[in-house]
């Protein structure tokens, strides 16, 4: 018998190998019954939420309307919410509430399979470096862990989706990536304009839009949700964002004077955020903005993020059309895949990333 799953979990125990280790994720423990929050999720005070933030009740990121999207209007709250908050809620986006649906009864599906099912995606055993079951952000370099399990899949084609995601999630997600395509390329259009970018050709696809990775994210109720996170403050190192989140709550987006404000669930509809990408390639025009999940101590919590990303071969820096006017550039030329592998190998640490790519 495996000695970790026969040993009962006590705090001081081998958390860190039961959860991380053994990819039993924070589900498994969660699931376990625990009454007190393992020492190694414990973040330090200035991190917690529910002690030192100042969260403003009464702000609220822009709700944009896209059923008449090829109006002015529209352009141009899309434009004005990405330049001020870098965050705002789509409704009508034309994605169908079935697809959005089906993705969430996915991501269950998913995560409520036995954990040897999971551990077949995990970073050891997964069938192709593209999809990767996980928990935490990057569990070797954090202090302190983050409460949320994840599985990861990086779009490469049709084909290889169909043939190595999961067969709990696969249809449904590749269904979801599919029917937001036009809303993506929608809203790409409308910022792009406002920034001198007339026409988006193959060259500015590729940088805008090149490659996809969609992560199912699973945060388990959470024994002291006060003492830790689900996930950290980070920026995005997307271009942008599309997040399907479940009727929950807990997602906070930095306000002004260091507030912190929540991006209450509204059915039907998609969170956008602009990603460090598209901060550099806008030269700071487009800002990405930091953001934290809290831990929940009655429910389980599931998103959907779609990161809309360059290629990872690209090089990205200011485009040309936003330095015509003379306006001097902030970032050099960065290779996306470097600026991603930057990323991935410190704890999330707000928007520290972005520092990679200034002049
Ligand atoms: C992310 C993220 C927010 C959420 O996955 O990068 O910020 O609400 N998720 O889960
Ligand atoms: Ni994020």
């Amino acid at each position: 018998m495996d000695p970790i799953v026969a040993t009962p979990i006590s705090e001081s125990s081998n958390i860190t190998g039961f959860v991380v280790t053994n990819r039993n994720g924070v589900k498994g423990l969660s699931e376990m019954g625990l009454k007190t929050l393992p020492k190694q999720y414990i973040q330090p005070v200035e991190e917690r939420i529910s002690t030192v933030s100042n969260i403003l009740p009464q702000e609220s990121i822009p709700i944009i309307d896209m059923s008449n999207w090829d109006e002015p209007k529209v352009s141009e709250s899309i434009c004005d919410a990405a330049e001020k908050w870098g965050f705002f809620q789509i409704i009508n986006h034309g994605v169908p509430i079935e697809v959005l649906e089906n993705v969430k009864d996915a991501t269950h599906r998913f995560f409520n399979l036995p954990a040897e099912e999971k551990r077949k995606f995990s970073k050891e055993n997964s069938p192709s470096n593209s999809v990767r079951f996980g928990t935490s952000f990057s569990p070797e370099a954090e202090k302190a862990l983050e409460w949320k399990d994840y599985l990861s899949m990086f779009y490469v084609s049709e084909d290889e989706a169909s043939a190595l995601w999961p067969s709990a999630c696969k249809d449904q997600v590749l269904e979801y990536m599919g029917g937001s395509e036009p809303v993506i390329q929608r809203l790409l259009e409308a910022l792009m304009k406002r920034i001198n970018v007339k026409e988006i050709d193959e060259t500015k696809k590729s940088l805008l839009m090149g490659s996809k990775r969609i992560n199912l994210n699973y945060y388990p109720i959470c024994p002291n949700p006060e003492l830790t996170v689900g996930i950290g403050r980070h920026s995005d190192v997307s271009t942008l964002t599309i997040l399907l989140q479940d009727d929950v709550g807990g997602l906070y987006v930095r306000g002004n004077n260091d507030s912190w404000v929540h991006v209450p669930p509204i059915s039907g509809s998609l969170v956008i955020n602009v990603g460090d990408a598209l901060q550099i390639m806008s030269n700071g025009r487009y800002k990405s903005i930091e953001h934290r999940v809290v831990a929940n101590g009655s429910k389980n919590r599931i998103s959907v993020p779609i990161f809309v990303n360059p290629r990872p071969d690209d090089m990205i820096g200011p485009f040309p059309e936003v330095l015509a006017g003379g306006e001097k550039a902030l970032y050099k030329q960065v290779l996306y895949s470097n600026y991603v592998r930057h990323f991935y190998k410190k704890a999330h640490d707000g928007k520290k990333t972005i520092e990679f790519a200034k002049i």
